[in-house]
């Protein structure tokens, strides 16, 4: 049978929508001495084999994998469409809280505001993160009960800003409807075993949907943890997993050449370690990626940071996230990351089809302020800011990437949480990390509750 030539419809469609990554000037031969060298690699060629390996073995088994946060891709769609029926009624409702916190919110968060379709129709959204009494309250004397429908998210099912937040929301809407009534608009996202919220779901016979065991809250937006929420917002979660898919394949190689997670999880692992590089700076030129960067900042921060226990004086590990905006942070960042220490590594991201763009009308009295506006669009400004700024980082020497989405889809979408979240296994690897456990984060929530337990 003949071979599709590179030119086939499906290469040219499946070109189209992939994700660019552009590591090149992460390395010496591109941005001087402060960049990787050929040789850092070569040294690390057998340990990126076998971290490879670990991760390949580790997939291996379905949602009982280890690392099955890799390959929900294969095993979520199963469950797609009892996710897809259970968000049908729901967007019948005015407005929708979603009740949850880090992992169990972060992901929908960002996704459905990088792809937030502002139609009319659909539900008023309110995710309740943290804890805000005057937002709260606010939400509870607008809202009416008959249309709202309160989805609470939490693996755990005791995280105790999710639980008083759904406490005060159930008795407000049994206070409105009486409590059978009040079960029909409460739908609940938790272990399949365990926990409060699990407890509750059994009680009161309210619906509810599993996040898989072994799935931890940073790498779970591929379950029902992001599904059932994206699928209500109109996000076409086929798409998103079928972008994760497409990652996961375009990742199948031990050849870091051909191997874009390996290849960003072992640059920047070795611009940590030997390079002092300690802070990893995310740079979108888009307001639809700000929840992005907050969904990266916390799964690389809480995956990574901290101290390599396999090593005799347990060094700490980890690039410190932040999250930046252009051309925004150009007005306001920019000069220290110029002329301050040379600590950081960024990543920029641009989008290549915005599916609009508008005209900037420069009249003849303005045109001699402005020539170089002239035939502009907005677009073209925002790249040109782009461009400038990464080019000055670079004449500085500081090791820079850029990302460019073809254009903001939930395939897109799939791709770039997939490849980040098969970097952050990678690099947890490579540094002799768990990177899925988060010990400080749970000694946090305990002392908490010690504090109002009047610390007993
Ligand atoms: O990544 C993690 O495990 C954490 O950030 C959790 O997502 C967060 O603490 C919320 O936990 P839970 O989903 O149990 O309420």
């Amino acid at each position: 049978m003949a071979q599709p030539s590179n030119n086939s419809p499906a290469n040219i469609a499946s070109a189209s929508s992939r994700l660019s990554i552009d590591t090149a000037r992460l390395y010496r031969d591109a941005i001087g001495v402060e960049g990787v060298g050929q040789s850092e690699i070569e040294a690390l060629l057998p340990q990126l084999r076998s971290v490879h390996q670990t991760l390949i073995e580790g997939s291996a088994g379905g949602l009982e994998a280890e690392y099955a946060c890799l390959t929900l891709h294969d095993t979520m769609p199963d469950s797609l469409a009892q996710i897809e029926a259970m968000a049908e009624p729901i967007r019948g409702f005015e407005n929708i809280a979603f009740i949850g916190i880090g992992g169990s919110s972060l992901g929908a968060k960002a996704v459905h505001q990088a792809l937030d379709s502002q139609d009319s129709s659909l539900p008023r959204l309110h995710f309740l993160e943290n804890i805000d009494p005057r937002r709260l309250d606010r939400l509870l004397r607008n809202w009416t009960a008959e249309k709202t429908a309160v989805i609470a998210i939490s693996k755990s099912g005791g995280t105790i800003e999710t639980v008083i937040q759904l406490l005060i929301v159930r008795a407000w809407l049994e206070k409105q409807l009486g409590s059978d009534e009040a079960r029909y608009h409460q739908w609940l996202i938790t272990d399949p075993v365990q926990g409060w919220l699990r407890e509750l779901a059994r009680r009161e016979g309210i619906s509810s949907l599993p996040v898989p065991p072994r799935v931890g809250g940073r790498f779970s937006v591929l379950t029902a943890v992001g599904l059932l929420p994206l699928a209500i917002t109109g996000v076409d979660i086929r798409r998103l997993l079928a972008g994760s898919a497409a990652n996961a394949a375009r990742c199948a190689s031990d050849d870091l050449r051909e191997n874009p997670a390996l290849e960003m999880a072992v640059l920047f692992y070795l611009l940590d370690i030997k390079h002092n590089k300690r802070v990893s700076i995310m740079m979108p030129y888009a307001d639809p990626l700000q929840l992005f960067g907050d969904w990266y900042r916390q799964l690389w921060a809480e995956s990574l940071g901290k101290r390599m226990e396999t090593l005799p004086d347990k060094p700490p590990a980890g690039t410190l996230p932040v999250r930046a905006m252009g051309a925004v942070d150009q007005h306001s960042q920019l000069q220290m990351y110029l002329e301050s220490r040379h600590d950081k590594i960024f990543t920029f991201m641009a989008v290549d089809d915005w599916g609009t763009n508008l005209p900037i009308p420069v009249s003849s009295a303005d045109k001699k302020h402005f020539p170089y506006l002239e035939g502009k669009r907005m677009l073209d400004v925002l790249e040109a800011e782009f461009r400038a700024t990464v080019q000055v980082i670079s004449e500085t020497g500081h090791p820079n990437m850029t990302l460019r989405l073809p254009r903001l889809d939930a395939h897109v979408l799939g791709q770039l949480i997939d490849l980040y979240q098969r970097t952050t296994v990678y690099a947890g690897l490579l540094y002799g990390i768990n990177p899925l456990d988060q010990p400080a984060v749970e000694k946090g929530k305990k002392l908490a509750i010690q504090n109002l337990s009047g610390g007993r």
